[in-house]
C-alpha cells in the first residue's frame, strides 16, 4: 500500500487543471449498458473507481478502450445480467448497474454492497422505486435479484423518500426504456445528475425537468438510442479541494476547467471566510491565499446545499480560522473519521452527535495519520500542507479512488509531497 510523505509549509502558486468528474463519469459509464451502440466519453478522470467500473463493464460484456482521458465503449458480446461480489464490494456505485440492465434485459442480479466507512448506506430507495416501475425484488444470499413483471418496466409516478443521488440516477436510467411516462419527485438535484440526463438525451432519451426536483422521463424503445460522443463535466469536489488548498497555502492559484455555477455555495462560504476569489470566466477562477480566515459554520445538505463531499476539507479549513465554528453533517451518519486523525495533528475538535465544534487558530504539526475514506484523505493532505514538519498518510488507496494525480498537481504548485511504495 502506498503512503504519502508531505513536508509542510510550502507556499503554493501557479495553475492547476481540474479533471473530469468522478461522480458524473460513473453513472454515465453504467448508462452505456442501455444501448449496444458505440459511445465515446471524453474528460474521464484516471481513477481507481473508474477502473473498477471499466472492469465491471468488461465483465458484463462491453468492450472498453481507454485512450488518454477518452473511453470508447462498444459491444460485441452478449451482456451478462449478474454483477458479482468481487467487483461490487470494491465500489458502492456498482449498484448503478441495476437500472440500465433491468430496463434493457428484464432482469439483473447484483451483490448487495453492504456498509462502508461512512455509514450503512442502504439501497431501499432504489429498490422501492424499481418495484413501483413493475419489477419484483428478491433479497437472498447477499444478492438482490430484480425481474421485470410483464414485458417491460412500466412508467409511473415515484416520490423518493429522500433525494438520494444514486437512487435518482438508477431510476432515471431504468425509466429511459420503460413503457410510458415516469415522473420522479423529490429527486436529488446534484449537477452530476444533470450531466447523466444530458448524456441520456444525447443518445436519444426523452428527459425533461433536468436540474429540478421533478424529472419527467418519456420511455423510448431500445432502437431509439444511438451512438454519441459526450464530454463529462468538471469535478466540482476536486475543484473545491484545490480552492481550500489555495486559500490556506497559496499565494495566487489559477484553477482551470471548472464550472463556476456548481461551486456557488462553496464560493459564498469562502467569501464569508474572507477568501478572495476572482472569477476569470465560467471555467476558470483565481483563488488567493487567505492570511486572516474568519470562522464560518456550515451544515451539509443535498445540492444546492453545502456538499457532504467537502465537509472534511471544510472542517480542516476552519481549524485555521481566527475563531470557533461548527460543522454539522446531515447527509451521512458517520462521516467524522478524519476528526481523530486531525486531532493527532494538533487540531482542537470536539464531536457532539452529528456536529463537530472547531477551535480555530490550531497550529498543526506533522504526524503519522491514516486515510479512512476518500474525502477524509483529502482533508489530511490539506492539513499536511500547512503543518510544521512531516506528515505521513497511509492507506492512500482511498485518495486514488477520487483524486487524479493529487500529489503531482500539488507538487506542480510548489508542494513537497512524495509517494512511497511499501
Ligand atoms: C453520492 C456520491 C457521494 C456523495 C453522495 C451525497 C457518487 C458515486 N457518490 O453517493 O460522493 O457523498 O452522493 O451527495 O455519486 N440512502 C438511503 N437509502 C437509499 C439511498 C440512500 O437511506 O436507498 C441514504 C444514504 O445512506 C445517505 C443518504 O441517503 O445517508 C445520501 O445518499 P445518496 O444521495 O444515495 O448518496 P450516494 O448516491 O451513495
Amino acid at each position: 500500500m502506498d503512503k504519502l510523505l508531505i513536508k509542510g509549509n510550502s507556499k503554493l502558486s501557479g495553475e492547476v487543471k481540474i479533471s473530469g468528474s468522478k461522480n458524473a463519469s460513473l453513472p454515465i459509464l453504467f448508462a452505456t449498458l442501455l444501448t449496444d451502440e458505440k459511445i465515446i466519453l471524453q474528460n474521464i478522470p484516471n481513477l481507481r473507481d473508474i477502473n473498477t467500473t471499466v472492469q465491471l463493464l468488461e465483465y458484463l460484456g462491453k468492450k472498453v478502450e481507454k485512450i488518454g482521458d477518452e473511453i470508447i465503449i462498444t459491444q460485441t458480446n452478449q451482456i451478462k445480467t449478474e454483477a458479482p461480489y468481487e467487483l461490487v464490494k470494491q465500489m458502492r456505485a456498482s449498484v448503478l448497474v441495476i437500472g440500465p440492465v433491468l430496463a434493457k434485459y428484464g432482469k439483473v442480479k447484483v451483490s448487495l454492497p453492504g456498509g462502508c466507512a461512512i455509514g450503512s448506506r442502504p439501497i431501499d430507495i432504489h429498490l422501492c422505486g424499481f418495484q413501483k416501475l413493475c419489477a419484483s425484488v428478491d433479497l437472498s444470499n447477499g444478492y438482490v435479484k430484480l425481474k421485470v413483471i410483464g414485458q417491460k418496466l412500466c412508467g409511473t409516478t415515484i416520490i423518493l423518500d429522500y433525494p438520494s443521488v444514486g437512487a435518482t440516477e438508477n431510476l432515471i436510467m431504468a425509466a429511459v426504456l420503460a413503457d410510458g411516462i415516469t415522473i420522479l419527485e423529490n429527486t436529488a438535484k446534484e449537477p452530476e445528475i444533470d450531466d447523466l440526463c444530458n448524456f441520456l438525451n444525447k443518445i436519444g432519451a426523452k428527459i425533461s425537468g433536468i436540474g429540478t426536483s421533478i424529472i419527467k422521463i418519456v420511455g423510448v424503445k431500445v432502437s431509439a438510442l444511438h451512438s454519441t460522443t459526450y464530454k463529462i463535466m468538471p469535478d466540482r469536489i476536486e475543484a473545491g479541494t484545490f480552492m481550500i488548498a489555495s486559500a490556506v497555502s497559496g499565494t495566487e492559484i489559477l484553477i482551470k476547467n471548472i464550472n463556476y455555477f456548481h461551486l456557488d455555495i462553496l464560493i459564498s462560504k469562502m467569501h464569508l471566510a474572507g477568501s478572495k476569489i476572482e472569477k476569470i470566466d465560467g471555467n476558470n477562477i483565481k483563488v488567493f491565499g487567505n492570511e486572516n480566515i474568519k470562522p464560518v459554520s456550515v451544515e451539509t445538505l443535498p445540492y444546492p446545499g453545502f456538499p457532504t463531499d467537502m465537509q472534511a476539507q471544510w472542517t480542516f479549513f476552519m481549524t485555521q480560522a481566527k475563531g470557533n465554528s461548527l460543522v454539522t453533517e446531515t447527509v451521512f451518519e458517520n462521516r467524522f473519521m478524519h476528526i481523530p486523525e486531525l486531532q493527532r495533528m494538533g487540531a482542537k475538535l470536539t464531536i457532539k452527535g452529528n456536529t463537530v465544534f472547531i477551535e480555530g487558530c490550531s497550529k498543526l504539526t506533522g504526524a503519522q495519520v491514516m486515510a479512512t475514506d476518500l474525502r477524509a484523505s483529502a482533508a489530511l493532505v490539506l492539513a499536511g500542507l500547512v503543518t510544521e514538519g512531516e506528515t505521513q498518510i497511509s492507506r492512500i488507496y482511498h485518495l486514488d479512488r477520487g483524486y487524479e494525480n493529487i500529489e503531482k498537481k500539488l507538487n506542480n504548485l510548489g508542494a513537497n509531497i512524495k509517494r512511497i511504495k511499501e
